[in-house]
């Protein structure tokens, strides 16, 4: 379905939890974020009806998002039942992948098509300071297993936070060099935890460019936030990720669904649509209006945050 900008929303990005094992600085306080209650949360069969309307409406791609969906009962079996939905293409996950090494390959037989894995740096000290409870070693072990368990076109996501992982950018990309992967940077965009931090933070995405300068554009196969690069003889990709500097609202072809069955026609507007006892007809007809109220693009830049009120992590990125 295309919505008023002429925009076709072929991609729903699904919240299976608000809860997450890593806390993040940008992404919780260190406290944690207000739990959803639990019989808030949508079962695995309201998700279902929940994608299988809106794959009748023209969503081809689900994207299982958290906080951190491993952390979710019985992924696995979710991750099954929106493969099987008529009309879905592909079921895609985004993850912290500290809990993946020993569900990769079931996930996999499960009919899950990619992953996209969180890493912001390769300092296993950082890493903890960053996530406050993670292991690097966990994530990388997860990543192995993924790519053992015949995962193909990964993704890394690695936010750019200045005066923290700015001087990795180059080893960063350089995941690139002999892996089939796609290391893409991202600008910090000021949401909860993160909305008040200071300008320095802000890294722009051509510091990428800076810090790997023989990278050069190459043309995106796939329409998608990332603008891609690639250095000559490199294996995999760099993308760039770039909310603050350069908007890609005009491409924009998703929505959002949160834990607790909220339609976000937008990532940073405050609208939501309540999915939640809906079925049938009226489930498709409410997807169908949050379609058709996603505005032409965000407000957001550095002077003015993210007019979610939500986090970061109980939306899913
Ligand atoms: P692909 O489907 O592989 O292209 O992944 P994706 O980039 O859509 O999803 P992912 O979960 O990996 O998100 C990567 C980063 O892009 C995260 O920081 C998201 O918050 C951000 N992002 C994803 N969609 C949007 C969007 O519509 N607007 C903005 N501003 N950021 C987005
Ligand atoms: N700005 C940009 N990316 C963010 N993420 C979480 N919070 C922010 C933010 N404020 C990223 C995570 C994960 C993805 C889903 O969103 O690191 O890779
Ligand atoms: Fe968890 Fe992702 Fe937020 Fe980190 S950014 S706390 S891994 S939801």
């Amino acid at each position: 379905m295309h919505d008023m900008f002429g925009r076709d929303v072929t991609y729903l990005r699904l919240s299976v939890t608000d809860l997450c094992n890593c806390r993040c600085v940008y992404c919780m306080p260190a406290c944690g974020v207000p739990r959803l209650r639990h019989e808030d949360i949508l079962s695995f069969e309201q998700m279902r009806q929940i994608v299988a309307a809106a794959a009748s409406l023209g969503v081809r791609k689900v994207r299982l998002t958290g906080g951190e969906p491993l952390v979710r009962r019985n992924i696995v079996d979710l991750v099954r039942m929106v493969a099987s939905v008529p009309g879905v293409d592909e079921v895609d996950m985004t993850t912290n992948a500290t809990l993946l090494a020993p569900v990769a390959a079931e996930l996999r037989a499960a009919g899950l098509t990619r992953l996209n894995v969180s890493l912001d740096t390769l300092d296993a000290e950082r890493y903890r300071k960053i996530t406050r409870v993670g292991t690097m070693e966990d994530a990388l072990a997860g990543l192995e297993a993924a790519r053992e368990a015949g995962f193909v076109g990964t993704k890394i996501n690695c936010v750019l936070l200045g005066g923290i992982n700015q001087d990795e950018l180059r080893p960063l990309a350089e995941l690139a060099r002999t892996r089939d992967l796609s290391v893409r940077f991202i600008e910090l965009m000021p949401m909860g935890e993160c909305a008040a931090w200071p300008r320095e933070r802000f890294l722009p995405a051509d510091a990428v460019l800076a810090a790997v300068p023989e990278l050069a554009p190459v043309a995106s196969a796939a329409p998608g936030v990332a603008e891609l690069y690639r250095a000559p003889g490199w294996r995999g990709t760099v993308g760039l990720i770039r909310p603050m500097t350069h908007r890609f609202c005009g491409q924009c072809n998703r929505i959002r669904v949160t834990a607790d069955g909220r339609l976000k026609p937008c990532l940073h507007s405050a609208a939501e649509v309540d999915l939640r006892g809906l079925s049938g007809k009226d489930l498709v007809q409410a997807i169908a209006r949050g379609i058709a109220a996603k505005p032409g693009r965000h407000h957001m830049d550095m002077g003015h945050a993210s007019q979610t009120p939500r986090a970061m992590s109980q939306i899913g990125g």
